[in-house]
């Protein structure tokens, strides 16, 4: 049972973008389990269709279209097809993002683009496209799915280091921007996520990836869902700019003596 109200977000619409798998469809899962109408992007069909009939078999209201997130065109066509068919968009989950471990030596250029492209350029496209498009008349919330160690350096992670830390930039300036229109946007920042893509590649190149952390394991999808739907709640509603680590504490754990 939720620790949540399960009407809480009745006749709200959200937008999960990479919402067919992992983190983003557990978020789905759970804003539409508190109410919300569900709407889906990633690239691929397949999943889509997938989620569809996993959240539809769940009771919740989904739709879903194709998109990548780095066509500014696409990300308008995908936002004029959520308002065609709900009339309304309160609620954008910008959480579609690209990840490979690897060394710099072993980025190309156009591997660092990539990540860049999508997981900074492509949260500005569908938050430019859905405050122009209506965020800006009846308000809203907006939470980015960000990381815990943009902030330090992070081997292996310098292309996504470099765009998530843009994309808290991003964050705090969209919250400054957009305050007064009834807006509040926020980032959480999963760290070590369980039975997700990402854990599975840092697993492979790191083995005690996650479980050496303060709290002692590693995370669960739905802590992190948890989190993004208290953002988006009245019971956050003086909240904004901010970015929530869901990482068992590892981001302040800078000398990990704990573990010794
Ligand atoms: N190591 C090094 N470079 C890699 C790589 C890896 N494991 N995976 C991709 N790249 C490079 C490619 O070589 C390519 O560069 P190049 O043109 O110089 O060869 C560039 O990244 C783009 O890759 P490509 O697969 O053509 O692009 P794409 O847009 O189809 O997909 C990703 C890119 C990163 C999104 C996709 O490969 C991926 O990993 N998806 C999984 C998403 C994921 O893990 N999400 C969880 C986020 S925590």
């Amino acid at each position: 049972m939720s620790t949540f109200n399960p009407t809480m977000l009745q006749g709200k619409v959200a937008l999960i973008t990479g919402g067919a798998t992992g983190i983003g469809k557990q978020i789905a899962i759970t804003l539409g389990q508190h109410g919300a109408n569900l709407f889906i992007a990633s690239r691929k069909q397949e999943k889509l269709e997938a989620a569809q009939a996993e959240l539809s078999a769940l009771g919740l209201h989904c739709h879903f279209i194709c998109c990548d997130v780095r066509n500014s065109d696409e990300v308008e066509a995908m936002i004029a097809a959520l308002l065609k068919q709900y009339g309304q968009l309160d609620i954008v989950i910008n959480n579609a993002a690209g990840n490979f471990p690897a060394p710099i030596s072993n980025i190309s250029y156009n591997g660092f683009k990539t990540i860049v492209d999508i997981d900074l350029l492509g949260s500005y496209n569908v938050t430019k496209a859905a405050f122009e498009a209506c965020l800006k008349q009846q308000g809203g919330n907006i939470v980015n799915i960000t990381a815990p160690f943009q902030n330090g350096g992070a081997s292996f992670q310098a292309h996504v280091a470099a765009a998530k830390a843009g994309l808290d930039s991003l964050t705090r300036s969209c919250a400054v921007e957009f305050g007064r229109q009834g807006i509040r946007v926020n980032a959480v920042a999963p760290g070590a996520t369980g039975d997700t893509e990402g854990m599975e590649r840092f697993a492979e190149a790191s083995p005690e990836y996650g479980v050496n952390c303060p709290l002692g394991f590693v995370g669960h999808k739905s802590d992190i869902a948890n989190a993004v739907l208290f953002l988006v709640s009245d019971a956050a509603a003086y909240i904004t700019g901010q970015i929530i680590c869901v990482d068992g504490g590892s981001s302040v754990d800078l000398l990990k003596m704990g573990q010794i």
